[in-house]
């Protein structure tokens, strides 16, 4: 599948998270070959916030048996905030573990995260790309800010960034307080895969729900090409899918094909 990207539309919130699921498990069974051939992981790249969160509880309730799946999972961080100690909650990778890794059994040697409080966030960054470099994103799972944010790939990134550490904008620090109670839990400074890796995905799965990112949604599907809207680069991707509630297409596409 070398195509444009597919759309599907999930009707109700029951199931978009269903959809999400059967889609993505059909992703990773796509790569079980390849890795099985090669005795190596299926490297998957997994977003935080509110969107995939029912897709999470969807795999665990109703895809925990794939063992033969699991045990090859390998979860490669998308993006993390800067400068907080490894036990702090607030650490997307200890988001992940405590929403899906540990309630799927992926065990800590499966997971390729970031050093939030390394010492240089530059060698951190290159540590990051040297095995991005040689081993490559098989699945990337990813959400939609609402300011067309990919990661965060803020508005500006180039296609071709490589990992780094960014100021976040405006919009994501507003965004990122309703997950801490408040903008002033929100980290400043982040980490993020930059757009040249995640551009090389082998397959992508972009969730969409809510109708407050109708606009940028169909900013992404229809608005030139362009760094000032990220997300537009996945319209230069292979095999990506994006999965939109109805909320999220109605105003963005009139005519939408499922
Ligand atoms: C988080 C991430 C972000 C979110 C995006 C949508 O790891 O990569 O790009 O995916 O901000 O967030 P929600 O789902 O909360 O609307």
């Amino acid at each position: 599948m070398d195509t444009a990207p597919t759309l599907k539309i999930a009707p109700n919130n029951a199931a978009f998270h269903t959809l999400a699921a059967d889609i993505f498990m059909g992703a990773l069974d796509r790569m079980q070959d390849r890795a099985a051939a090669k005795n190596g992981p299926i490297r998957v790249v997994l977003p935080t916030g509110s969107t995939p969160l029912g897709l999470y509880r969807e795999l665990i309730a109703h895809h925990a048996h794939r063992r033969d799946l699991w045990d090859r999972f390998h979860y490669v961080a998308l993006d993390d905030y800067a400068g907080l100690a490894p036990d702090d909650r607030r650490l997307f990778s200890n988001w992940l573990d405590r929403d899906i890794l540990k309630p799927l059994s992926i065990p800590s040697s499966h997971r390729t995260i970031f050093n939030s409080a390394a010492p240089s966030p530059s060698a951190e960054c290159a540590r990051m790309d040297a095995l991005l470099d040689e081993s490559g994103i098989d699945i990337a799972v990813l959400g939609l800010g609402t300011n067309g944010h990919i990661g965060f790939n803020e508005p500006g990134s180039a296609f071709d960034a490589q990992t780094r550490l960014i100021h976040l904008s405006a919009d994501s620090l507003a965004a990122n307080a309703a997950y801490w109670g408040g903008i002033d839990h929100v980290p400043h400074t982040a980490y993020t895969l930059g757009l040249g890796h995640i551009m090389q995905a082998r397959e992508t799965i972009l969730l969409v729900q809510g109708s407050h990112k109708a606009d940028i949604l169909h900013r992404m599907l229809h608005d030139p090409i362009s760094t000032a809207l990220p997300a537009t680069a996945l319209r230069r991707m292979r095999n990506v899918t994006i999965i939109a509630d109805q909320a999220a297409i109605s105003a963005a596409e009139p005519s939408p094909q499922t």
